[in-house]
C-alpha cells in the first residue's frame, strides 16, 4: 500500500473521528476502510445512554461500506486516542472478516500518526467466516 494510500485513510479516520458520539466514554474513534473499486468508506463509534446499544466505529464504517455496494476490504485504518493502540475490539474483528482476507491490512493510528500495522488474520487467528458456509455436508 502507497504512502498516499495510507495518507488518505488516515485522513479519512481522523476527520471521522470528529463526528464520534461518545460522550459516557469519552473515548473518539474513527475508521475508514478501502474497498475494492479503491473507495474510501468511513465511520464514527456512536454511543448510548443505554451503553450495550452503542456501536463501534468499524461496524459504521462497514454499514456505509455496504450501502455503497462494496463487498471487498482491501484496507482499514483504526484510529483512537491513548497510550494503547486502539485495535478494532473482538467484534469489530469479526465483522471485518465478513469482508476481508488473512492479509487483509489492518492499520491503527492515532491524531499524530500511524502506530502499527496487522495483518486481520494476526488479530483474528484460525477465524471463521464466509468460506466456513459454502459446501457444507448436507
Ligand atoms: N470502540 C470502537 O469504536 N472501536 C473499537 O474497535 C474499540 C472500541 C469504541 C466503542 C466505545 O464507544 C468506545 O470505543 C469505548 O469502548
Amino acid at each position: 500500500m502507497d504512502d498516499t494510500l495510507i495518507q488518505r485513510l488516515f485522513d479519512a479516520a481522523r476527520a471521522a473521528r470528529e463526528q464520534a458520539h461518545a460522550p459516557y466514554s469519552k473515548f473518539k474513534v474513527g475508521a475508514a476502510l478501502l474497498d475494492e473499486q479503491g473507495r474510501i468508506h468511513v465511520g464514527c463509534n456512536v454511543e448510548n445512554a443505554a451503553y450495550p446499544q452503542g456501536a463501534c466505529a468499524e461496524g459504521g464504517a462497514i454499514s456505509a461500506m455496504v450501502l455503497a455496494g462494496g463487498r471487498s476490504l482491501q484496507a482499514v485504518l483504526v484510529l483512537g486516542a491513548g497510550d494503547a493502540l486502539c485495535t478494532p475490539c473482538g467484534g469489530c474483528r469479526q465483522k471485518l472478516r465478513e469482508f476481508g482476507a488473512d492479509s487483509l491490512p489492518v492499520l491503527v493510528a492515532d491524531a499524530s500518526g500511524l502506530r502499527a500495522r496487522f495483518t486481520l488474520g494476526e488479530l483474528l487467528p484460525a477465524s471463521f467466516g464466509p468460506d466456513h458456509l459454502k459446501a457444507r455436508p448436507a
